[in-house]
Formats: C-alpha cells, sequence, structure tokens
C-alpha cells in the first residue's frame, strides 16, 4: 500500500522528537508500508537534504537503542522531503495537492503536529484546497483544545471539511501495548469479567505519576495545567476502558460507544464537590533521585505567584448498575517520587474471614510504564507449621519480557494505524467533549477561587507523592493510595 504523510510542523520538537523516531522503528521493523513518502512542511526554505541532514543531527538526541547507524539513516533518509508552507496562503495547499495527486498514492496522511491554534485555519485550507478526497486522513495531535467551547470549535471546523472517519485524534496513551493490554484482560478472557463490578470491586485508583518536572515547556505548562494536560485526556481514556461495557465487536465505533457512554455516566461535578473531591498541588523545591530540583515556580517561563496546578487527585464516580458507588481515584503530576503509571484494582476483602492475622484483600495491579506487566495480589498459606496466618504473595507477569521482540512504542503503533486506517485507537470528537464537558466545572471552580483571591493549589514537595490532602481523599473513605499499604 503507497502512502504519503505529511507532518505540518515539521521542524517542531514532535516531529523530530517522537514521530521521526518512531516511524524509523517502524522502517527499521520492516512494519513501515513500502511506497512511502514522507514530507515534512514549514515555514523556512531548506531542501530535501538539509532536512534529511537537520533530522539525522536530531536523531544524536534520542535514545541510543533508537538511533539508526548511517547505513541504516541513508536508506530511512530516502522517504523525507521537505516543502516550504505558510500555512495561510492558499496558493500553498494547491502546490501540495500538486504534490500528492501527481504520485497518487492509496493514502495521504496530513499530522497537524502544529499549535493547535493553527488547527482550523488548516483544516479550512485543506478543503478550500480539495485536500479532503476520501483517502485523505487527518491526524490531529493534542492539545485538542482548551475548553469544551474551544474543542467543538476546532471539531466544528474539522467536521465541515472531513468524514468523522477521516478524522484520527491522538491520544497517545491509547497507543501504549499495555494499554491495548487492558483491553485484551478484560475481553480476550473470561476470569475477571464476572468480578468486574462493584459486588466484587472496593475501588479503583488510577496514577499516572511523572518524575519530571516542566522542563523549558513552563509556558506551554503554565496555560494547561495537569487537569488539561493528563486527566481530560490520558486517565479519563484509562478510566473508560476499565469501567466500559464489553463491546459487540472490535470495531472503532463499537468500542468507541461504550467508552463515550463511561463518561456519560461520570458523576457530574458542583462547586461543592469540586471543594471536596478535587485536590490540586503545585511542587515546590525539592529532591528527586538524590537531585536537588526547583520548584514550579522557578522553573523557567513559569510567572511569579502561578496558580498553575502540577497535581491532580480526585475521586468519581460511573453511575451505573455496575459501578454505583465504587470509588474511581484519578491522579497525576509532575515531579513526583517517581516515574509510575498503574491501574489498581482493589477487591473487597473475604466475607467472613477465618484465618488469623492480616486480612489483606486482593488486587491486581495493571502496570503501564516504566514496567508494563500485570501483578495479582493474593494471599497464600506458607506452609511453616507453625502459624495459620496468611502471607501476601504475588502472580507477577512481565508483557515486556514476554513479548520483547514483538513490542512497538506507542506513536509507532499509532502512526501505522493511521497510514492503515484503523480508528480503534483514536478518539471521536463526542468523546472528547464530553471529556471537557465533565472537566469543565473544575477548571471554573478553580478559576473563580483563583479571581477571589483564593490560595490556589497547595505545595507538595518535589519528590513526594503529592499534598497530604490527596492521602485524605482517600482515607476519608477508608481508603489508602497504593504507595501507602
Ligand atoms: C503528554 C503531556 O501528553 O504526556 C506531558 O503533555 C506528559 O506533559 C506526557 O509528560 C507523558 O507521557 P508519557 O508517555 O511519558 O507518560
Amino acid at each position: 500500500m503507497s502512502f504519503d504523510l505529511v507532518f505540518f510542523g515539521g521542524t517542531g520538537d514532535l516531529t523530530w522528537r517522537k514521530l521521526m523516531p518512531a516511524l524509523f522503528q517502524a522502517f527499521r521493523h520492516g512494519k513501515l508500508p513500502a511506497g512511502g513518502r514522507i514530507l515534512a512542511v514549514a515555514r523556512d526554505e531548506r531542501s530535501d537534504d538539509d532536512y534529511r541532514a537537520f533530522i539525522k543531527e536530531r536523531f544524536s538526541e534520542v535514545e541510543s537503542s533508537k538511533r539508526p547507524t548511517d547505513d541504516e539513516f541513508a536508506r530511512f533518509a530516502e522517504l523525507l522531503h521537505y516543502r516550504r508552507m505558510d500555512l495561510s496562503h492558499p496558493e500553498d495547499y494547491n502546490g501540495l495537492k500538486q504534490w500528492i495527486d501527481a504520485r497518487g498514492a492509496d493514502t495521504a496522511v496530513l499530522y497537524l503536529a502544529t499549535s493547535p491554534h493553527l488547527f482550523p485555519v488548516i483544516c479550512e485550507q485543506l478543503g478550500a484546497a480539495g485536500l479532503n478526497a476520501p483517502h485523505i486522513r487527518v491526524v490531529l495531535e493534542k492539545p485538542l483544545g482548551h475548553d469544551l467551547k474551544s474543542a467543538q470549535e476546532i471539531n466544528r471546523v474539522v467536521r465541515s471539511v472531513f468524514a468523522e472517519q477521516q478524522a484520527f485524534r491522538i491520544d497517545h496513551y491509547l497507543g501504549k501495548p499495555s494499554v491495548q493490554n487492558l483491553m485484551a484482560l478484560r475481553f480476550g478472557n473470561a476470569l475477571f469479567e464476572p468480578l468486574w463490578r462493584r459486588e466484587s470491586i472496593a475501588n479503583i485508583q488510577i496514577t499516572l505519576a511523572e518524575s519530571l518536572g516542566v522542563g523549558t515547556r513552563g509556558d506551554f505548562y503554565d496555560r494547561t495545567g495537569a487537569l488539561r494536560d493528563m486527566v481530560q485526556n490520558h486517565a479519563l481514556q484509562l478510566l473508560t476502558m476499565i469501567a466500559m461495557e464489553p463491546p459487540s465487536t472490535s470495531d472503532a465505533d463499537a468500542i468507541r460507544d461504550e467508552k463515550l457512554k463511561v463518561l456519560k455516566s461520570l458523576k457530574p461535578f458542583t462547586p461543592e464537590s469540586v471543594a471536596r473531591d478535587v485536590i490540586r498541588g503545585q511542587y515546590r523545591a525539592g529532591n528527586v533521585g538524590g537531585q536537588a530540583v526547583p520548584g514550579y515556580q522557578q522553573e523557567v517561563k513559569v510567572p511569579e505567584g502561578s496558580h498553575c496546578e502540577t497535581f491532580v487527585a480526585l475521586r468519581t464516580e460511573v453511575q451505573n448498575w455496575r459501578w454505583a458507588g465504587v470509588p474511581f481515584y484519578l491522579r497525576t503530576g509532575k515531579r513526583l517520587a517517581a516515574r509510575d503509571a498503574q491501574i489498581v484494582v482493589n477487591f473487597r476483602p473475604v466475607p467472613h474471614p477465618i484465618f488469623p492475622g492480616s486480612q489483606r484483600a486482593n488486587k491486581l495491579v495493571i502496570k503501564l510504564q516504566p514496567e508494563d506487566g500485570l501483578e495479582l495480589h493474593l494471599l497464600a498459606a506458607k506452609g511453616s507449621g507453625t502459624s495459620d496466618s496468611l502471607a501476601p504473595v504475588s502472580l507477577d507477569l512481565d508483557f515486556d519480557k514476554a513479548f520483547a521482540a514483538e513490542r512497538v512504542g506507542a506513536y509507532e503503533r499509532l502512526l501505522l494505524d493511521a497510514i492503515a486506517g484503523r480508528l480503534n485507537l483514536f478518539v471521536r470528537s463526542d468523546e472528547q467533549e464530553q471529556a471537557w464537558r465533565w472537566v469543565e466545572p473544575v477548571l471554573d471552580a478553580w478559576s473563580r477561587e483563583s479571581s477571589g483571591g483564593g490560595e490556589g493549589p497547595r505545595g507538595y514537595a518535589a519528590g513526594s507523592w503529592g499534598p497530604a490532602a490527596a492521602s485524605a481523599l482517600v482515607a476519608r473513605d477508608g481508603n489508602t493510595w497504593s504507595e501507602e499499604q
């Protein structure tokens, strides 16, 4: 299958940091369909060879196992092309159309790796130039809007030019092998499904913790914050996969219909429940991995006195028969004690204990990163002959080890899916808007609080697990976060 893959924002960070390395891995693994051209589009004047040299140099910043040898790069570089475009000039889009039409590849994937405020103008121009035929797909990189209104506006313009099946909205968490395993765990195995409900599950915790700070992205981050950056998209997508009903098929829309139902069943926030059930924090100076690190407000390009949250913990519920009353806790933050993304499913304790000592309930830990695996925590008899009390044991599955050679990274997977036209791992516009609708009362409450002279986020020391109030949030229900157990 021949394809043209066009990157708008072709010299930007996302392109050289994530997309080109992912494409190179696909190329190295022999997964990139033959007959492809990769075209980078940006404002400045460069030749194809200048662009190839630029990408080659940037590869030196990629982790060494993923760097091409000179010979590999020379072969990969044959796919790379460059084109100067002013994104507001209609004639530049006509030129692009001629370039694409001249070859007539089976599909053209137009990847918008630019700042999102350019999405509407780019889509309108693509439509005006006729770059929206059915074999053309558009990939939209997050952040898709800043709030419900801006997301709706982007979707309105996208819809006026492309059909929904042509729009590929990226949430790179959906491309992670561990997240696909979540679907496999639930719907490829009969074991857990009968237990996957309020009768057996006490609570569910989703943690997306990062040890890094905001780095040099301070200005972007300060306009965004953890709720928009991680909760509205990645954390909620994980929640939908944990809570959704079994889809009737593995088709994209069958899956996305079920995910949407979960989003619509989330308990809506009110000003009172925001104050009670949502904790926001901001890191102060501290120590991460033995290194002293500055606080958020000392990071470059962060305004002093900023109220931007770098941490969020919240409690919600999925209001349906399966999950009524089960707390779902979501937590994410920068400069936390570890880089650790996991989902913990805490089961209910046995109804009537007959063994002495600790009665720890079972738990299933779905590890997303840095390791990718499953841990099932059980209790077992030690057989020591001296005590009847049970000891905690766990069954561990390491997917990295089990499938090492076949695993592909999130962007590699998603790029290959976009080229092949597989929409399962992309977010539909109604899901995305519903997620905005749900977080918006929280954003509103915070902005009211900040403009009313409130104190803003609670401080937490870099290298900790966030403000103490996050522990109090779960303790109120008699629960603890998994690292506190
Ligand atoms: C991005 C956020 O979407 O996800 C970043 O904008 C965050 O702030 C990143 O660091 C985390 O992704 P990953 O794959 O490293 O967990």
